[in-house]
């Protein structure tokens, strides 16, 4: 059973670390964390860890660690699906069905035989005699899935001269056998859907050169032969039935894809007409659905997509994930359409994506962020593309949990990324992607477009405004309290503790500096980022001051002042013993020159903390004390290392 990582995060979020365990093992509150006996090896002092706010355990005597899942996998020696199933009806969020069993198919009419339409008549202009069947009756309001037809379905049928030349029995024919060998594979009459639309957008590839207008179009839209090739991109002909004619074996499966629409007192008729095809594959490549564009702006709706069915679900796809991930895109680019895709592809920009003709939700969100940690979306440059990132933001920023970025490409007026390459080139366009404002800048400008931030009024109501944002985002991280205290700054009225460098020291600072004052020095301005040490405390040598440090952090971190500038000063009094050291180390790193947004310093922190692990993790191996802590410290090495991107290349037996 494949369980979503959305299904497991929400039954994560339901479920209390501490709660939990203590009904196994006997938990004393000390400091921030619960502690008791670990449950992993024996012992008499208590070692092991529980961390409620990041929902994790460790044991700093056999290195034992991990979430909720782990802990129940580990100590009942438990398969995942097994533990995941009692912490599903402990907390009431159910798991998907068992898929597999229950195969989306249709029931395939193999006694059909592709029909034989009447001999061509190439270029006609009497359309209608050869492609739509005498005793058609197609309404006139025709109700459609995803969109509304508006006028008379045949005004457009009939006005254009239509280029559909090949309408002959042989070529259906092929087409139908497509279908029929790929089939024939699961025996009996049971269509696979996968294998159906395949079959389609084949269909439609091979209409493409036989239609000069559709040609003509992508021509003018600037699209190469490569680019039509890659993105398999067809023609759909102006032929009411041509699906029937090329698969009448399949008439059932395209009704349930809503590629053929009945109606109640007419025939069946095609869903895309005379339209240039946009096929879209799911994550794995699949063709399940298709997109259609009109040839011209008259037309409308401009475009038609293929209503959601059994393998096409329009929220949870993006247009291009397989393409880039493919292409092993470094930067993801979420943007409105298919063209935008296409285009910024040609240039050489993969890892662009779109969202199929509705509203970008959560689930694109998040698909993008799993592919890498910087998302950036563009926006158009109007009223609605503002009203639009507005929107976006809020949908992401419960997705932004430390290290993950998001940046705000808000295009000029009058452009999509479509346009914009063309006009600027893959360089100008990247330019304009990098000055893209990060999260915090573009909070800041929006609502300091809104409010007069000169006056005290209006400072107050951005810091509400932003309060409400902050809300959003995840409970546990560290932007929340990093974005309050830059919009403080840049509002002004707060100065913070600033170090004075030592002038002979100064330049000296990111070569020479240990990256434990380093980590010193982050923790004293910004005592809340203590969040990405803590973990640290499992494995650094307990005599150096940052663990000292540490410890004291530890004890008073949930008691910090919220001014920053109080925490600053709260936290060197606890470490009064230090403070000496501290203060030292302060003015030698001139740390506050080289912190410019929350992003830089929320990742220079968990790049100092993550360095520091495999530092401290690696000292440890060298003098385990067990067999298991050696174990343990292994899997945590690789997994640290993994984080850092580096690849373990020498870890001695
Ligand atoms: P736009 O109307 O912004 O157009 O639609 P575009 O992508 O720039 O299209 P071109 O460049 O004129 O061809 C953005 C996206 O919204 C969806 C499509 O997915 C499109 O790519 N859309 C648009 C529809 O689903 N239906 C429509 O009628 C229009
Ligand atoms: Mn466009």
């Amino acid at each position: 059973m494949a369980i979503p990582q959305h299904t497991i995060d929400q039954i994560l979020d339901r479920t209390d670390i501490v709660d939990l365990i203590g009904q196994r093992v006997k938990l004393k509150k000390t400091g921030r964390t619960y502690s008791g006996c670990c449950p992993f090896h024996q012992e008499k002092t208590p070692s092991f860890h529980v961390y409620r706010d990041k929902q994790y355990y460790h044991c700093f005597g056999c290195q034992a660690n991990g979430n909720a899942i782990r802990f129940l996998m580990d100590i009942d020696s438990r398969n995942f699906v097994d533990v995941m199933k009692e912490l599903s009806s402990q907390t009431g969020i159910e798991l998907p069905q068992q898929q597999e069993q229950k195969k989306p198919s249709y029931q395939r009419n193999v006694a059909a035989k592709p029909q034989t339409p009447k001999p061509n008549t190439a270029n006609s202009n009497t359309a209608n005699s050869n492609t739509l069947p005498p005793n058609a009756s197609l309404p006139d309001n025709t109700p459609a899935a995803t969109v509304d037809f508006g006028d008379d379905p045949f005004e457009h049928y009939q006005d254009q001269a239509h280029d559909f030349q090949l309408d002959h029995a042989d070529y259906y024919d092929s087409f139908a056998q497509v279908a029929l060998e790929n089939n024939a594979l699961n025996n009996n009459n049971e269509g696979d859907f996968y294998t159906l639309l395949e079959a389609v957008a084949q269909f439609y590839q091979a209409q493409l050169p036989h239609s000069q207008t559709a040609q003509q179009y992508f021509k003018q839209r600037g699209l190469s032969a490569e680019s039509i090739e890659f993105w398999r991109l067809g023609y759909a002909p102006n032929d009411w039935q041509h699906l029937e004619k090329a698969f009448p074996q399949d008439i059932e499966g395209l009704k349930s894809l809503g590629l053929i629409r009945s109606h109640d007192h007419g025939r069946d008729y095609d869903l895309l007409r005379d339209r240039v095809i946009f096929p879209i594959r799911d994550s794995r490549g699949r063709i399940v659905g298709f997109g259609g564009r009109a040839l011209n702006d008259e037309i409308k709706p401009k475009y038609i997509n293929s209503p959601d069915s059994e393998v096409f679900h329009k929220n949870q796809l993006l247009y291009g994930l397989y393409e880039g991930r493919k292409q092993k895109a470094a930067r993801w680019l979420l943007v409105e359409g298919y063209m935008d895709v296409i285009a910024l592809q040609q240039y050489g920009i993969a890892g662009a994506v779109a969202t199929l003709g509705t509203a970008s939700n959560a689930d694109h969100i998040q698909t993008i962020f799993k592919q890498d940690h910087n998302l950036t979306i563009a926006f158009d440059g109007d009223a609605a593309g503002q009203k639009a990132a507005r929107r976006t933001l809020e949908i992401a920023l419960p997705q932004l949990v430390d290290g993950r970025q998001l940046q705000f490409f808000v295009l000029p007026a009058q452009h999509d990324p479509d346009s914009l390459i063309r006009k600027e080139g893959v360089e100008g366009f990247q330019r304009l992607w990098q000055q893209a404002p990060l999260l915090s800048e573009f909070i800041f400008s929006l609502l300091s477009q809104q409010y007069d931030i000169n006056s005290p009024e209006g400072k107050s109501q951005v810091m509400a405004e932003l309060q409400a944002l902050i809300e959003l985002l995840p409970k546990h991280g560290s932007y929340r309290y990093l974005l309050r205290q830059y919009f403080r700054e840049k509002l002004g009225g707060n100065k913070k503790w600033q170090a004075q460098p030592k002038s002979d020291a100064a330049l000296s600072f990111d070569i020479h500096t240990k990256i434990e004052d380093l980590a010193t020095a982050i923790l004293i301005l910004h005592p809340y980022l203590y969040r990405h040490f803590e973990i640290l405390r499992a494995y650094i040598t307990s005599d150096t001051l940052l663990a000292q440090l540490l410890a004291v952090i530890d004890v008073v971190a949930d008691h910090l002042p919220e001014d920053p500038e109080l925490a600053c000063y709260y936290i060197l009094g606890a470490a009064s013993p230090y403070q000496a050291q501290l203060v030292d180390i302060m003015q030698r790193s001139n740390m506050t020159a080289l912190l410019q947004s929350p992003e830089s310093i929320d990742k220079l922190a968990l790049d100092y903390s993550r360095a520091l692990q495999e530092k401290y993790i690696r000292l440890k191996l060298k003098k385990p004390s067990s067999l298991l802590e050696s174990r343990n410290l292994r899997q945590q090495l690789n997994e640290i290392s993994k984080q850092i991107g580096l690849k373990l290349l020498h870890l001695d037996p």
